[in-house]
């Protein structure tokens, strides 16, 4: 688990990086050696969240939902997502697009309260960065605070990524053919994960406003060139 320390540098350092200008990918220029700002998705992401799962290829669509959702199955997901009762965690670059999402969704049934899936997806050009990973251990920490004792991940069996993510957590792999299903029992909430949490958050609400800020200004400045460009052809074809 990372401290509350290494947190808070990260999130000052995350903050110099801000206003250089965006690259085609910028993640892992950011302060994420140190962390990855991930944070919690409200409503008001709901189309950043659709475009992120649109993005995926078939193939990435079978392995996240365990069958080749089609658009308009996506689209019901997303509208069906219940933001108050479950949790979704997101990763977004400094061109404010979403990256990574999981999805940790409650038991609704009375007699399994204290559990939780866990469903992920990483864009393909990120992927092996250790993003998946640090998605899941976020989840387990939340769902730790909720008081959730069991975690659980569908996952079909060749999807060996996924597999090494829980495994790697200490999850029990169980296969039953062609799907796998794996469990990770959770040691009760304490102290650190309560706090670690609240920071992780807090720096994560704070890095995702740093991008928007930069955003706004990197779109102003694009357009104060326009003009200016536009003046100066001006002022040549006059000249001429
Ligand atoms: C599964 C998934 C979320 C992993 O995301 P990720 O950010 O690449 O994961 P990580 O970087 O944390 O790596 C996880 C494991 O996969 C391996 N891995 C990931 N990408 C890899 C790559 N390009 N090459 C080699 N290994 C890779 C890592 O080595 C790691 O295993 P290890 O811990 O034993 O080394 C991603 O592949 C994905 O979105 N797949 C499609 C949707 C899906 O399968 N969702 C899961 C079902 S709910």
């Amino acid at each position: 688990m990372i401290s509350a320390s290494k947190l808070l540098k990260a999130s000052y350092h995350a903050g110099k990086v801000f206003f250089r200008p965006p690259l085609i990918e910028d993640v892992s220029t950011t302060a994420v050696a140190v962390m990855v700002p991930i944070r919690s998705l409200g409503p008001s992401h709901t189309e950043r969240i659709a475009q992120h799962l649109l993005s995926l290829t078939p193939a990435d669509r079978y392995l996240r939902f365990g069958y080749s959702a089609n658009d308009e199955q996506i689209e019901r997901y997303v509208a069906g997502l219940n933001f108050e009762r479950d949790e979704i965690f997101g990763i977004y670059n400094r061109r404010l697009e979403l990256i990574a999402m999981a999805h940790l969704a409650f038991a609704v049934e009375a007699d399994f309260t204290s559990c939780a899936e866990f469903g992920v997806s990483v864009l393909s050009h990120v992927r092996g960065r250790g993003y998946g990973a640090r998605l899941f251990d976020r989840a387990v920490m939340h769902a730790r605070n909720e008081g959730v004792h069991m975690m659980f991940i569908h996952a079909l069996s060749e999807n060996t990524n996924m597999l090494n993510i829980a495994r790697g957590a200490g999850a029990r792999v169980e296969r039953d053919g062609s799907e796998s299903d794996a469990y990770l029992r959770l040691p009760p909430a304490d102290l650190n994960s309560r706090m670690t949490e609240m920071v992780e958050e807090k720096v994560a609400q704070t890095d995702y406003q740093l991008k928007v800020q930069a955003h706004h200004f990197w779109s102003f400045l694009r357009v104060m060139q326009e003009v200016r460009r536009g003046m100066r052809d001006a002022r040549a074809r006059t000249s001429s």
